[in-house]
């Protein structure tokens, strides 16, 4: 890494600490999803957007939602064409059907792609551009005008998109993923139903849960991380820990679901701060090129950078196996650490997800690393930088 994306690191470490992320109303447990709608409700608006995809329309499960606005005069109109990694074409056609309805309030509902996808909808609509205007850190670019009132309902417990600054969207021409990163995309409140969770195939439920838990850890090795961000790293990670599996296998257990959740919405309330590292960087490129889904890619690339990255976060690795039961009392940090990374590649094992990404060349080597340093380097503060070399030993063990 260079010297000017150290100091922009450096510059990150000094600057985030000192900014106030505004952070989502939170309500939680059986039916929050209704108290949310009945409070936006309470607010008088007049016309709703819903944000969604069609799959959760079908499945019925948006449907109490828009008939409890829609008893009580509500004018609701429902965007549900978010796809998997919304990209430009999506984000306009949402915008479009903004400026055709007019909503005074949008409510998102769904997975990661139907939050962010709606983020990037209300910030190029508020500010009448396109959303390739949007790239990058918002500390960066020209003062931007703020969203409509922003309401959002996960339907997963993973991205932590409800709590985050962060969207990312997908110039699907040139195969890349980027973050739109902006304080302003933050819903005013949400809800984290875990009602609306218990119907998510084991398959739905492993990755994603995966994605939260690499948010955690990420956001708890981070360099630039802060006793804030500290606190909601490791009680999320613990709480995975102990609740994905049980979410995995009993899909009807609500209690695990609502931890589940929590856990997802903190660990997102943790990286919007701490930043993500290299497997974010990574996984995010095989997402790209071979649309391998977000959080089976991170499931994947996720011990071989914490074995990468151990000889400078031992300690913290140990901190969130002592958190998580795991080890043996009295063990050293660098036995902990590695107690830690088993016990990810033993919950990779038990959820079917495996070692390796099955669609990655070898040949596409030099493409994934410029792509995931251009990603990292000067925007995320990880514990141990890699080299090119580095990277190139990293890929070789994810070949199939
Ligand atoms: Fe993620």
């Amino acid at each position: 890494m260079n010297l000017i994306s150290r100091i922009r690191v450096a510059s990150l470490g000094l600057t985030v600490p000192l900014l106030n992320f505004p952070k989502p109303f939170t309500f939680v447990g059986p039916d929050a999803s209704l108290s949310l709608v009945r409070e936006i409700i309470g607010f008088g608006v007049k016309r709703v957007m819903v944000i969604t995809d069609g799959q959760l329309l079908q499945l019925g499960i948006v449907n109490p939602l828009i008939e409890l606005m829609e008893n009580t005069n509500v004018q609701v109109e429902v965007f549900s064409e978010i796809e998997p990694d919304p990209g430009y074409e999506l984000v306009l056609k949402g915008v479009q059907r903004l400026k055709d309805f007019k909503p005074d309030a949008v409510l998102a509902v769904g997975g990661g792609s139907s939050i962010d996808g709606a983020k990037a909808i209300l910030l190029s609509h508020a500010n009448d551009c396109h959303p390739s205007r949007l790239r990058g850190i918002w500390l960066y670019s020209l003062p931007r005008k703020g969203c409509l009132p922003f309401f959002a309902i996960p339907t997963t417990a993973g991205t932590g998109a409800e709590a985050t600054i962060a969207a990312v969207v997908s110039d699907k021409a040139a195969q890349i993923k980027y973050a739109i990163i902006d304080p302003k995309t933050v819903p005013a409140m949400v809800a984290l139903d875990p009602k609306l969770m218990v119907s998510l195939p084991p398959f739905i439920t492993a990755p994603t849960g995966m994605d939260a838990l690499t948010h955690a850890v990420e956001a708890y090795i981070s360099t630039i991380s802060t006793t804030e961000t500290d606190e909601l790293a490791r009680m999320s990670a613990a709480s995975i820990m102990r609740n994905l599996i049980i979410a995995y296998t009993d899909g009807q257990n609500l209690e695990a679901r609502e931890r589940m959740a929590v856990a997802a919405c903190m660990a997102g309330l943790a990286f919007t701060r701490a930043g993500v590292g290299y497997i974010h960087a990574i996984a995010h490129q095989l997402g790209a090129l071979y649309h391998v889904p977000h959080g089976l890619a991170n499931a994947i690339v996720m011990p071989y950078v914490l074995e990468f990255s151990k000889p400078n976060c031992a300690h913290r690795l140990a901190e969130l196996a002592r958190i998580s039961d795991i080890g043996e009392n009295g063990a050293s940090d660098a036995e902990l650490a590695d107690a830690f990374i088993a016990r990810i590649r033993k919950l990779n094992a038990e959820m079917e997800i495996p070692e390796s990404i099955k669609e990655l060349k070898r040949e596409d080597f030099d493409k994934i690393i410029d792509r995931a340093f251009a990603e990292a380097h000067g925007t995320y503060a990880v514990p141990r930088y890699m080299t090119r070399d580095d990277a190139m030993v990293l890929l070789e063990k994810l070949l199939p």
